[in-house]
């Protein structure tokens, strides 16, 4: 591909639900070792790209360098709106994800709900904290797409690593939630105190929205509403933080998970 037409592709790409833009070093790294099909790696200078991959991902150096193709800086300046400082910009194609078969996975590992989630760079940190703890999906609702350059960007690319997907509304996972023998939890500030011992390995854990929090719906369709104790005046955690909170206490609470 010539430098030129890699602006209109770049371009293209954010539109193109099929495809993953990749802003910077990380989230290339992590969607090579989770078996991402990337398409395209655009850097600064080639040289600087495999230093970075000597010392921070050796395992996938070899692939990241083939990959790689240097480009006029003036170029890759234009690849995306915030060019990442560590000069390298990727696409890659988007798995097929289907919520149903996600939240069917027979793993003992709990399934993320967030509910309409306002915040990019908060999606990608609830996915990178769902992959750390081992989850098997995290679903959202609403508008906005948990794939975004932004939402990768925030989730250091590892959506790679587990099953993301929007769900049209909630209804949809709550109706598998109970097809599937998946508890439905709701996370909210004013449910019972959280017990990590009571948490199952398959629930299903629903997050309310940045500003509003859970929904009549979600209160109403939970099996069960849990708050994660806070000091007296602390009105509620950010989402992404509550989301690691529960996913860690109920990590840490049961049998050693490798
Ligand atoms: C930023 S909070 C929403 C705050 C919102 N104003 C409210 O009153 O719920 C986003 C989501 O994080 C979760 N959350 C935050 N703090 C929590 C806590 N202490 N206990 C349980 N869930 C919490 C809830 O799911 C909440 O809907």
């Amino acid at each position: 591909v010539q430098d030129g037409s890699l602006i209109p592709r770049f371009g293209r790409a954010r539109r193109d639900e099929t495809l993953a833009v990749l802003e910077g070093f990380h989230p290339l790294k992590h969607a090579l070792r989770f078996g991402a099909e990337v398409l395209e790696v655009a850097c600064r200078d080639t040289r600087e790209l495999d230093a970075l991959a000597e010392s921070l991902a050796p395992d996938v150096r070899e692939r990241m360098c083939e990959l790689a193709q240097a480009v006029d800086p003036a170029v890759f300046d234009k690849l995306v709106p915030l060019p990442p400082t560590t000069g390298v910009v990727s696409l890659a194609r988007r798995p097929a994800v289907d919520v149903v078969a996600a939240i069917s996975d027979s793993r003992e590992a709990p399934v993320v709900v967030l509910e309409n989630p306002r915040d990019l760079g908060n999606m990608g940190a609830c996915v990178r904290v769902a992959a750390a703890a081992d989850a098997a999906a995290v679903i959202t609702t609403g508008s906005h797409d948990p794939w975004h350059p932004d939402a990768l960007r925030g989730g250091a690319g590892l959506h790679f690593a587990l099953a993301v997907a929007r769900a049209p509304d909630l209804r949809e996972p709550a109706d598998r939630a109970r097809d599937y023998a998946r508890e439905l939890i709701a996370l909210d500030p004013d449910g019972e105190d959280l017990e990590p011992s009571r948490l199952p390995a398959r629930a299903m854990l629903a997050f309310g929205s940045e500003r509003d929090g859970a929904s009549e719906e979600l209160l109403a369709r939970a099996d069960r509403r849990v708050r994660i104790p806070m000091r007296a005046g602390v009105s509620s955690l950010n989402l992404a933080t509550s989301v690691a909170a529960v996913l860690f206490a109920w990590r840490l609470s049961g049998p050693a998970r490798g």
